[in-house]
């Protein structure tokens, strides 16, 4: 939308009807324009917090005039209380919601984001440690691609024990679990849990028996001289895009029921959740994916008549992760690793023979954290 040429109050002031030169119009609610004035009595002029409640507005908010002012601030007087603030044209245009779903379907990606599969290979996301370390504009770089496939390799780090909380304290802080700070992921005589042997697992997102899940992982190579071994990734939104086209009644029944998840592995560790494989937000916009087919516990919540459905879809979305043609698989080398978004991308290991070492340690940074650094950065940049 370009500069606004106009304004016109509707409906005896319930909203606001802003037109530009182009003839595009957004309309604004009275109310939501004095709930989101940036006048300093609203909102705090040091931090931006908002200093009032719903309650302190009058319930029949409206407005008593709005003018475009020659600087192309509308300014705006509201009855019944006369306040009178101001809104930069570009602020409005940046938060307007005239129109917000329309040609949305179900199922629609968050912003940003782009799907991938196996024709991503050639050109894996990658950073290099010493230069996102130093150059905000490279990590800036590499977080993003983190936001857009859900994963990132990140190159040249520290061959050393918890050089991992070095690659998380790039952008934000570790999530301490029953498994630690960090835990290793290596062959064990006596393995708790399967992610310490040699054997192949199939793609599938971390501890989808927290609630909430971890939401990023760090895969970290401190040592690969074993055969084999290899690192798959998986986008699961593609899954979900594909089963959506393939079998939409599967797509629904895995977003509509909640599938159970449980671990007990370790003394004293009982961790349930109750969660869908698929989640949507309310909205329809797709939002996280839980997949592990060790850690998923009896399914008690879908109705007799539809688990054979739910079972049909649960397998159709078993198809598509083992679909090589869904898979990005590289062999991470000491001093090497990848983030996934454990929200969204499976992650998976080949088999590996046993002879020579495979030794990686993994951590569970948390999202908002890698979003608020990414914020920040484009907010220097003047991206946003
Ligand atoms: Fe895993």
């Amino acid at each position: 939308m370009s500069l606004p040429l106009t304004v016109e109050i509707l409906d005896d002031g319930q909203a606001l009807k802003i037109t530009d030169k182009d003839g595009k119009q957004q309309r604004f609610h009275a109310i939501w324009l004095r709930d989101n004035a940036l006048d300093e009595e609203t909102r705090s002029a040091t931090n931006g917090q908002r200093l009032i409640t719903l309650s302190d507005i009058p319930a029949n908010t409206s407005l008593r005039s709005a003018r475009l002012n020659a600087n192309k601030d509308i300014a705006i007087e509201f009855e019944p209380d006369g306040k009178q603030v101001s809104f930069p044209a570009n602020w409005l245009h940046r938060h307007a919601y005239d129109g917000t779903g329309n040609a949305r379907e179900t199922g629609w990606l968050p912003s940003l984001t782009e799907t991938w599969d196996e024709t991503l290979a050639p050109n894996v996301p990658a950073g290099d440690f010493k230069e996102v370390s130093k150059n905000r504009n490279a990590l800036g770089a590499w977080l993003a691609a983190i936001r857009r496939h859900g994963f990132a390799k990140l190159e040249n780090c520290p061959v050393e024990s918890g050089g991992l909380i070095k690659v998380a304290e790039l952008f934000g802080y570790v999530r301490e679990t029953n498994y630690g700070k960090w835990f290793e992921v290596r062959t064990e005589v006596n393995p708790v849990n399967l992610a310490y042997t040699g054997l192949g697992l199939q793609a599938h997102t971390d501890n989808p028996y927290r609630d909430p899940v971890p939401t990023m992982q760090i895969l970290y190579c401190l040592e690969n001289t074993a055969e084999g071994g290899d690192s798959m990734v998986v986008d699961g939104f593609r899954v979900a895009e594909r089963l959506q086209s393939e079998m939409p009644e599967g797509f629904a029944m895995l977003a509509n029921y909640c599938a159970r998840f449980e671990y007990a592995g370790d003394k004293g560790i009982r961790l349930t959740s109750k969660r869908p494989m698929i989640e949507l937000a309310p909205d329809g916009e797709l939002t996280g994916i839980r997949f592990n087919n060790r850690s998923c516990a009896p399914i008690t919540d879908v109705p007799y008549e539809a688990m054979a459905g739910y079972y049909a879809a649960y397998r159709k979305f078993c198809e598509i992760v083992d679909d090589p043609a869904m898979a990005v698989a590289f062999k991470l080398q000491p001093g090497e690793c990848f983030i996934v978004d454990n929200t969204r991308v499976l992650h998976a290991r080949k088999g590996y023979s046993g002879e020579g070492n495979r030794w990686l340690q993994g951590c569970y940074p948390d999202k908002d954290g890698l979003y608020s650094t990414l914020a920040t950065i484009e907010h220097e940049l003047g991206a946003f």
